[in-house]
């Protein structure tokens, strides 16, 4: 016998299918009308909420559901979507009915009738929250990482200060005291004595002022008193010369015309960009020549340091090879300051650092 199947039955059965996938959908489903109240919701989104239809529906305005901090943006949405139609997208926090946050993508779209007047929304509503939580958890570990990294700067800068007054007070003046007792001790030896051992005592002496020089240059390199008397160009310029003499790479050292004094930590940040940047040239650059030039505009002093060596690929992080710290640091240096770090390279064409303060930083 066949079975008769009516047409009725089967819009029926689609009704009732369509019913079933507006209910239970993966996402929530809400419309409200002219005067913004809820028209309709669906399960998914009224269990998410914690609500009954019978408590949301006809009853509440959907604006009171959102979080406070959220709601004049979702009734600017609203209101452009009266007015102008299309469709809105809006990140907000909705609040359940137990006081808690729900984070939510909202898709609405604006319906209308034939008169073209706006009859009700259509809104998707997207549970966010593990998304959310995972931004915030990034947000909070690239903020711990600053603070380690700004912390690592500190007590970079800390421990030089420490290790430069060591360095002068200690060992400085012992050595000074040592070349004192060496021409005393010269001055006592008989003639004969003398003609024995005097050339061995002045290559103690000299040896011993060399020592002393080098001392001061090493001092100075950690803790550059000169760059508060005489500025960042006599302090780098000094600072290459010692370079050049130690590792035989040419340093030429510009300033086309004259650099003006910034703050103690921008002038700091800049020195120490450049000594960075030259150490790396003679740890990885295998360049003959490294070109320091300053730049001055209208608003900000830039230090480029640009050798002619094997040059990497900004690309990679940290040049593909190393777990260095040294572009980090520029970088937190810099940040500090409110200024901007830039890196040109490509392997075989050198390398430049391009540092940049704000004038009056
Ligand atoms: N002037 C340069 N020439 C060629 N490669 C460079 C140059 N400067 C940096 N690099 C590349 O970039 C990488 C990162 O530099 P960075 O200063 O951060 O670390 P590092 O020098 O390896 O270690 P650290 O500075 O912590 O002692 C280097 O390992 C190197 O591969
Ligand atoms: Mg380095």
């Amino acid at each position: 016998m066949a079975i008769e199947c009516r047409s009725d039955d089967r819009s029926d059965r689609v009704a009732l299918d369509l019913n079933d996938l507006y209910e239970n959908a993966p996402c929530g489903y809400h419309s409200i009308g002219p005067d913004w109240a809820i028209l309709r919701m669906n399960r998914t989104e009224l269990d998410w909420l914690g609500f009954t239809a019978q408590e949301l529906v006809g009853k509440r305005n959907f604006a009171e559901l959102v979080a406070e901090r959220h709601r004049s943006a979702y009734e600017h949405t609203i209101q452009s979507l009266i007015a102008a139609g299309g469709i809105a997208e809006i990140e907000i926090e909705l609040i359940r009915k137990d006081g808690s946050m729900f984070h939510a993508l909202l898709r609405i779209a604006a319906v209308r009738g034939n008169d073209g007047a706006f009859v009700h929304t259509r809104a998707t509503v997207i549970d966010i929250t593990a998304r959310k939580g995972a931004e915030s958890e990034a947000r909070t570990r690239a903020e711990q990482l600053q603070a380690i990294s700004q912390r690592m700067v500190q007590l970079q800068e800390s421990e030089r200060r420490d290790l430069s007054a060591e360095l002068h007070d200690r060992l400085g003046q012992d050595l000074v005291a040592i070349n004192l007792n060496l021409h005393l001790i010269r001055e006592q030896l008989s003639a004969e004595v003398l003609a024995k051992i005097g050339p061995r005592l002045d290559d103690s002496v000299a040896l011993v002022e060399r020592t002393v020089e080098a001392v001061r240059d090493v001092a100075g390199a950690l803790r550059p008193l000169v760059l508060d008397d005489y500025g960042l160009v006599i302090t780098l310029k000094s600072y290459g010369e010692q370079f050049a003499v130690r590792t035989g790479v040419r340093v030429i050292v510009t300033a086309p015309q004259p650099v003006p004094r910034l703050q103690r930590e921008a002038e700091l940040a800049l020195f120490r960009i450049g000594q960075e940047a030259l150490t790396n040239v003679l740890k990885h650059a295998l360049a003959s020549t490294v070109r320091l030039a300053f730049a001055v505009d209208a608003d900000s002093v830039s230090l480029t340091v640009a050798d002619d060596g094997c040059g990497f690929d900004v690309q990679l992080p940290t040049g593909g090879h190393s777990q260095g710290l040294g572009l980090l640091i520029m970088q937190e240096r810099l940040h500090a300051v409110n200024g901007s770090l830039r890196i040109e390279s490509r392997p075989g064409a050198g390398t430049s650092v391009i540092a940049a303060v704000r004038r009056g930083s």
